[in-house]
């Protein structure tokens, strides 16, 4: 009996021994990588970042906070407000080994042949197009690019101006996943004339390369056109806002409107996806530049902007990089309320407000992040002859104290 109670106690002790010991080497494991390397310096927590909507498996930011609760930030009121950029540190993606050290080497290497080349596109138009549309794509992506075609991306007349159309694409990535991708792209090109195929890879950190190309292309196959937009291919697009709003500006003036963000800083966190060392870019904030999602431009600043960015150098984030080519010409991007590049925020406090509404898009300019399904039923939808919204928000609201209070819920939520 006290033998047996004996081995049961060392049993015990043995098994306390270990189960310490694994938690002592876990405990080591997850020492935050700063604490190793005395020469990196301590992150700020409450960094400004490019919420990106198109980086894959980006977490929200409660979900990012709940996988770090260490860094737990203490935003300022003021900064919490500005919720849009601001955020904590997101969990690092899984593919986002990105190699400075090659891309600084590599990065006079800018200049790559177009493949496919739609040489008279703007030149159909007497006088050029009103509006070219130029949409960020990837091969693997047929479907968006069909989607767009059918829908808000058309050519031909719109409010009585010309629009033409062009998709902008690297070479994939992976070639073997799709073994056609040549014949897929000279198919489409016969088929639509609106593909713009450059020798390079289209990755995340090359898209600077497609903004250059495309500005390059803009200036010498496309100088006769009024205007551009520029964006990606999952927002919604209302191309009718656009060409309203257009009308009333002069091409031969300057022009720049988005969604844009101002005084971003850069991410100094080495496993952001947005991780730029000091070495790469060495101020504080970045220059005030549009969401990716989509923005507008004239011609005169496509003009301005496709010399000013060969003299910038290659900066791995599209977006900020044609931010520095903005402020290399001195020209102050417009913020417009209707380019919700960041998808359409829902109040923390109504998340369960409708914001797939036709009457809500009407009024907007741009939206991000939209499925497939979701482009072709708003664009249907916004189109129907049943569509009536003044009607139906009288029809959700029959109670109405005075009549001040019915004109406030016609106007539209953003000028
Ligand atoms: C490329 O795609 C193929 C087929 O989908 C896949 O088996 C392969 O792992 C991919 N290669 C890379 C490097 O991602
Ligand atoms: C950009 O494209 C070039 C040419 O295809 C390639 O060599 C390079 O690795 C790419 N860079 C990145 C960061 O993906």
């Amino acid at each position: 009996m006290r033998v047996r109670l004996k081995g049961d106690a060392i049993c015990t002790l043995l098994l306390v021994v270990a189960l310490c010991s694994l938690l002592y080497t876990q405990l080591e494991h997850f020492t935050p990588k700063g604490h190793k390397e005395p020469t990196q310096k301590q992150p700020s927590v409450t960094q400004r970042i490019l919420s990106d909507p198109r980086a894959p498996g980006r977490p929200t930011p409660a979900e990012a906070t709940a996988a770090r609760p260490q860094l737990i930030p203490t935003v300022r009121r003021t900064e919490a407000a500005n919720t849009r950029v601001q955020t904590t540190t997101p969990v690092p993606a899984a593919d986002s080994a990105f190699n400075f050290k090659r891309y600084l080497l590599n990065k006079d290497n800018r200049n790559f042949n177009l493949l496919i080349n739609q040489p008279k596109k703007c030149r159909r138009t007497p006088g050029g197009p009103f509006l070219l549309i130029a949409i960020k794509s990837v091969v693997e992506d047929f479907d968006r690019r069909e989607i767009v075609r059918k829908t808000w991306g058309r050519e031909g007349l719109v409010n009585g101006e010309q629009i033409q159309r062009v998709f902008l694409l690297g070479t994939p990535r992976n070639r073997t996943a799709l073994a056609t991708w040549e014949t897929l792209m000279h198919q489409e090109s016969q088929t639509y004339r609106d593909i713009l195929l450059w020798d390079f890879m289209d990755t995340f950190f090359n898209l600077t390369l497609k903004e250059i190309h495309f500005l390059n292309w803009a200036a010498e196959f496309c100088h006769n056109v009024k205007f551009i937009f520029k964006g990606d291919a999952d927002v919604f697009v209302n191309i009718e806002n656009i060409v309203d709003f257009l009308k009333r500006h002069d091409p031969t003036e300057d022009l720049f409107v988005g969604d844009i963000i101002y005084n971003a800083r850069p991410i100094r966190v080495r496993k952001s996806k947005y991780y730029i060392p000091e070495t790469m870019y060495g101020l504080s904030i970045y220059p005030a530049y549009a969401g990716g999602g989509g923005f507008l431009l004239s011609s005169c600043t496509m003009r301005k902007l496709s010399r000013a960015c060969r003299e910038v150098e290659l900066f791995p984030i599209d977006d900020v990089f044609l931010g520095m080519c903005l402020q290399r010409i001195n020209l102050k991007p417009i913020l417009h309320e209707g380019f919700k590049t960041f998808g359409i925020v829902k109040p923390s406090a109504a998340p369960h407000l409708q914001t797939f509404e036709p009457c809500f898009y009407k009024d907007l300019m741009v939206v991000h992040s939209l499925k497939v399904a979701e482009i072709w039923l708003m664009w249907n939808l916004l189109h129907s002859p049943r569509l009536s919204c003044t009607q139906k928000k009288q029809v959700k609201k029959p109670f109405q104290w005075k009549r001040k209070a019915q004109t406030a819920t016609q106007a539209s939520p953003l000028r």
